[in-house]
C-alpha cells in the first residue's frame, strides 16, 4: 500500500493501518524495535509481522503487545537485556505542536515511558483526531500506588482537576505493574514540561501520562489526504 496516496473516505481504522504501515520506514535491518501499546500500535505490530525475518525482535511496553508480538513469531526481549534502541513506535491520546503527548489510555504509560526513554527516536503514530493545541481535553492518565490515591485526587483538585480511579468490570483496573490508574479531567496543560516534573514527584505517583521529556521526535499522522510526517527536532 502506498502510504502517501489520498485517503479520503477512509475510516479511522484505515488511517491507523496506514500510519502503522508507514512506521515500517523507521525499522532498520537487524534491529530490536521498541513497541508501544494500543489499537494503532496493533496495526504497526501486524505490519512488523510482515518483516519479522529482517529484525531481531522487539521490546514491548505491555503484556497485550507482548502477546500480539509473540503470536506473530516476533521475539520479545526484556528491557534489561538490551541497551539503547534505535526507535520506539507508539500511539498517543493527544499530541501538541511540539510533540508533547498525553498517553496512557491503554493503562500502559509507565512501561511506555521506560521504553521511550531507552530509545533514540520516538515515532508517534496517530490519526489526525489526536492533534491538539493544548493538552488536557483527554482525561489525563496517572499510574498511582493504591494507598496514595486519596491524596493524589485531592492534589489534582487543588489544580482544578477532577480525578477518578479507572474501573474495569466494577472494580479498580489493575495495571501490568499491579497499580491503579486515575484519570484526571478539567486540566489545561499549558506547560507540559513543568507539569510532568511537578506531578511526577508527588509521593505515590508512579508515572504521569504527560510525555514532554519523552516527547515524540516524529509523528506520522493519518489525515484524509494521506500520511503526514511531522518532525519536532
Ligand atoms: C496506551 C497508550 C496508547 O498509545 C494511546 O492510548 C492511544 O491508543 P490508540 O492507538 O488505541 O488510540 O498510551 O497506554
Amino acid at each position: 500500500m502506498n502510504s502517501s496516496a489520498p485517503a479520503s473516505n477512509f475510516t479511522q481504522d484505515d488511517l491507523k493501518a496506514r500510519v502503522g504501515l508507514a512506521a515500517l520506514d523507521y525499522v532498520g535491518e537487524g534491529q530490536i524495535i521498541g513497541v508501544g501499546t494500543g489499537s494503532t500500535v496493533n496495526k504497526f505490530i501486524d505490519a512488523l509481522g510482515t518483516v519479522k525475518d529482517r529484525i531481531r525482535g522487539a521490546v514491548s511496553s505491555s503484556v497485550a503487545s507482548t502477546e500480539r508480538l509473540l503470536a506473530l513469531g516476533i521475539p520479545v526481549f526484556d528491557c534489561n537485556e538490551v541497551d539503547e534502541l534505535f526507535v520506539y513506535v507508539d500511539g498517543a491520546d493527544e499530541i501538541d505542536c511540539r510533540g508533547c503527548m498525553i498517553k496512557g489510555g491503554g493503562a500502559a504509560l509507565t512501561r511506555e515511558k521506560i521504553v521511550a526513554a531507552q530509545s533514540r527516536q520516538f515515532v508517534c503514530i496517530v490519526d489526525a483526531t489526536k492533534q491538539v493545541r493544548t493538552l488536557g481535553a483527554f482525561p489525563l492518565p496517572v499510574e498511582v500506588i493504591p494507598m496514595a490515591v486519596g491524596r493524589v485526587v485531592r492534589q489534582f483538585a487543588r489544580l482544578g482537576g477532577t480525578a477518578r480511579v479507572r474501573q474495569a468490570n466494577g472494580t479498580p483496573l489493575i495495571t501490568d505493574n499491579g497499580q491503579f490508574i486515575v484519570d484526571v479531567t478539567g486540566l489545561k496543560i499549558t506547560d507540559p514540561f513543568d507539569f510532568e516534573t511537578e506531578v511526577n514527584q508527588w509521593p505515590g505517583v508512579i508515572t504521569v501520562g504527560v510525555f514532554a521529556r519523552q516527547r515524540a521526535n516524529v509523528c506520522l499522522m493519518g489525515t484524509p489526504a494521506g500520511v503526514e510526517t511531522l518532525r519536532y527536532d
